[in-house]
C-alpha cells in the first residue's frame, strides 16, 4: 500500500522557481507542469497530454494556454482543451485535470487529492520566509529516499551530534532529553529540547559572533505532512527571554523544511533559513546557506544509503527505538493516521 497521505497541500516550488518557462515536478507519483500566467497567477496542470500523453511540460506556451508539443492539442489554464489540429469539434473529453494551487510565504502550495476538499485555510504558514524582518536563505535539495526518512531524520535531532558535528551538531544535543507533545486537534507535533549551558556550533558562532558558552533550545512544530518548523533560538548562557516575552538579546533562527514526496522512494527537500539579525550582512547570508546546504547534504547522503538498505533487506527487520525517537515516532503514528483517513475518502 502507498504511504502517501492524499488530501493535504504540498509544497511544490518555491514561487521564483515558476515563471514562463513550463516547470515539471512529480509530487506524490503525480507528474504536474507548472507555469505563470501573463498576469502572474500560478497554474499547476497534469503534466501529460490527453491525446498521446506528450508531457507539456515539453511543449510551449502561448499566451495563457499550453501549446502540446506533440501535435498541437491546446490547453487552457483550466485544463480545458481550446483547440484539437484538423478538426473543428473539441471532443468533449479533451481536457487534463488542473490542480488547485496557492502562493504563500514564498512557497507554491498544490493540493493532491479531492478537488472539492482542498481549502486553502488548512495551509500552515511560514511568515518568516516572506517578512522583511528575515533575511532567508533557502535551496531545494533532490532526495532519493522515502518521505518518511526524512520525517524521522528531522524529528530526531540528537543525531546533529554525530551527522553535523563541526556544523550544528555539539555534545549537548545528543545528550539533553526531549519533550514531546502532540495536538490531536490541530494535527501538531511538538519536540523540544532546551540547552541550558551548551557549547556554540560553528553555524551560530560565525554567523552570530557569540563567543563561548550558549543558551541553545530548539523547539520543533511539525504540521504533518509537509511543513517542519524549528524555531530556534540562542543567546550567551544564561540570557533568557524578558517576563513580557520579548526577547531583545536572544538570536533567532527560523529553519523551514517542506517535505514533499516525490515517488515512493523519493523525495523533494525544500529548506529555508530565516534569521532576525545580522539582515544586511552578506558575509553572514553566504556563510548561513553555504554551511545549511552542507548540513542538508550530510543528512542526504545518509538517508540516501538508508533508503538502499531498505530496499534490500528483507520484509520484516525489526527497529529498536529508544527515548531519543519519541517526536519521530509521534509523527509516523499521526501520518499511518492521515493516511488511513485519506485512503476512505472515495474518489469521484
Ligand atoms: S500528444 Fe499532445 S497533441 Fe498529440
Ligand atoms: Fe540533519
Amino acid at each position: 500500500m502507498s504511504s502517501f497521505v492524499r488530501n493535504q497541500w504540498y509544497v511544490a516550488a518555491y514561487g521564483k522557481e515558476v515563471g514562463r518557462e513550463l516547470l515539471a515536478r512529480t509530487i506524490l507519483g503525480e507528474p504536474i507542469v507548472f507555469y505563470r500566467t501573463e498576469a502572474g497567477e500560478v497554474v499547476g496542470l497534469a503534466d501529460r497530454c490527453v491525446h498521446r500523453r506528450y508531457p507539456l511540460s515539453e511543449s510551449r506556451l502561448d499566451g495563457d494556454k499550453v501549446v502540446c508539443g506533440y501535435h498541437g492539442f491546446t490547453y487552457d489554464q483550466g485544463g480545458t482543451c481550446v483547440f484539437v489540429p484538423g478538426q473543428a469539434r473539441i471532443p468533449r473529453t479533451a481536457r487534463v485535470p488542473a490542480y488547485p494551487v496557492v502562493e504563500q510565504d514564498s512557497f507554491v502550495w498544490v493540493w493532491i487529492g479531492e478537488k472539492d476538499l482542498a481549502d486553502p485555510g488548512l495551509i500552515p504558514r511560514a511568515p518568516w520566509l516572506a517578512d522583511p524582518a528575515y533575511t532567508t536563505v533557502g535551496g531545494l535539495e533532490p532526495l532519493k529516499a522515502r518521505y518518511e526518512l526524512l520525517v524521522d531524520n528531522l524529528l530526531d535531532l540528537s543525531h546533529e551530534t554525530y551527522l553535523h558535528g563541526g556544523y550544528i551538531g555539539t555534545p549537548e544535543v545528543a545528550d539533553t532529553p526531549i519533550t514531546t507533545e502532540v495536538d490531536e486537534e490541530h494535527r501538531i507535533l511538538y519536540v523540544s529540547r532546551h540547552m541550558d549551558d551548551a557549547a556554540c556550533p560553528p553555524f551560530y558562532a560565525k554567523s552570530t559572533g557569540v563567543e563561548g558558552r550558549i543558551t541553545r533550545w530548539q523547539d520543533i512544530e511539525y504540521h504533518p505532512p509537509c511543513l517542519y518548523l524549528l524555531h530556534s533560538r540562542i543567546a550567551p548562557v544564561g540570557v533568557l527571554p524578558e517576563p513580557d516575552g520579548s526577547d531583545p538579546n536572544g538570536f533567532h533562527v527560523e529553519v523551514v523544511y517542506a517535505i514533499t514526496p516525490e515517488t515512493e522512494s523519493s523525495t523533494h527537500d525544500f529548506w529555508a533559513v530565516a534569521r532576525d539579525f545580522a539582515l544586511e550582512d552578506q558575509g553572514v547570508t553566504d556563510f548561513l546557506a553555504e554551511n545549511n546546504r552542507t548540513v542538508v547534504l550530510q543528512d542526504v547522503e545518509a538517508l540516501d544509503i538508508l533508503e538502499q538498505v531498505i530496499q534490500a533487506e528483507p520484509e520484516g527487520y525489526q527497529e529498536l527505538s529508544v527515548n531519543i525517537d519519541t517526536g519521530a515516532l509521534a509523527a509516523r503514528r499521526i501520518l499511518k493516521k492521515m493516511a488511513g483517513e485519506a485512503a476512505k475518502v472515495p474518489a469521484k
